[in-house]
């Protein structure tokens, strides 16, 4: 695992936003894995603003996104899928049937959780897969405990993470559970980025960093990969 220490999130994102640039120039019909939350929208932001002058950073890319709430339609503002059109997709020259993140309405959630699973084997796997970290530990919403070998499935959210992601939701009312690729599905990547930043990111970096590999912190389970890089901002 190799680390880079950033003064601010500002400095972090534009790292980020080159990292990811930089593997779709080399291999344009890269596979990218893809995370939400508050840290990646910096990056986010970097790539719209690169991506406008030079228009086709993402004609032949393909994505996959990390989770979605069950029980949210893509429309819905606080759908993740909403989330990417409006900090990137809309943006950018991707093809939306490249564009893949899970349907959390779907009235067979397993079979959608198996034809994501097949999606990414038929796109021959993530490239580079980006994560945020959750302060409990979590990537994607493998929450604390999750087996290290789980695949994509449906989960339930801890109250913690319902807390921390209230904001998203008009009526402070998040779903209960969520589609998410599993830790194994996300150790299959060929390169990870995790970004780590944010209020009360700090003890979960320690964790990452020095702390045991554990399935009660499921980041851990990153120490394990063979090519990780951790983009983290002091001021977390
Ligand atoms: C959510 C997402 C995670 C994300 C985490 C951290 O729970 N499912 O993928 O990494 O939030 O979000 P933030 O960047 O807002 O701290």
């Amino acid at each position: 695992m190799r680390w880079e220490s950033f003064d601010s999130s500002a400095a972090l994102s534009l790292r980020a936003a080159t990292l990811l640039l930089d593997t779709t120039r080399k291999t344009p019909s890269a596979v990218l894995g893809l995370p939400t939350g508050r840290t990646p929208i910096g990056m986010y932001e970097r790539i719209v603003r690169e991506c406008g002058q030079d228009y086709h950073c993402f004609t032949e890319v393909v994505t996959f996104n990390l989770d979605e709430y069950v029980g949210v339609e893509p429309e819905h503002p606080a759908s993740y899928a909403s989330y990417m059109r409006t900090h990137l997709f809309d943006h950018v020259d991707i093809q939306l049937s490249n564009v893949h993140i899970p349907h959390g309405t779907a009235t067979d959630l397993d079979l959608e959780c198996r034809n994501y699973e097949e999606a990414i084997r038929e796109a021959r796997g993530i490239d580079l897969m980006f994560l945020g970290l959750g302060r409990n530990g979590h990537i994607g919403f493998n929450e604390p405990g999750t087996p290290f070998n789980a695949r994509t499935r449906v989960v339930e959210l801890t109250e913690s993470t319902r807390r921390a992601n209230a904001a998203w939701f008009e009526d402070g009312n998040v779903p209960s559970h969520a589609i998410t690729m599993g830790i194994e599905t996300i150790l299959d990547s060929r390169r990870i980025i995790l970004l780590a930043a944010g209020d009360g990111k700090s003890e979960a970096i320690e964790r990452l960093r020095d702390g045991e590999i554990s399935e009660n912190f499921p980041a851990s389970a990153l120490r394990l990969h063979p090519d990780v890089l951790v983009l983290c901002a002091a001021n977390s």
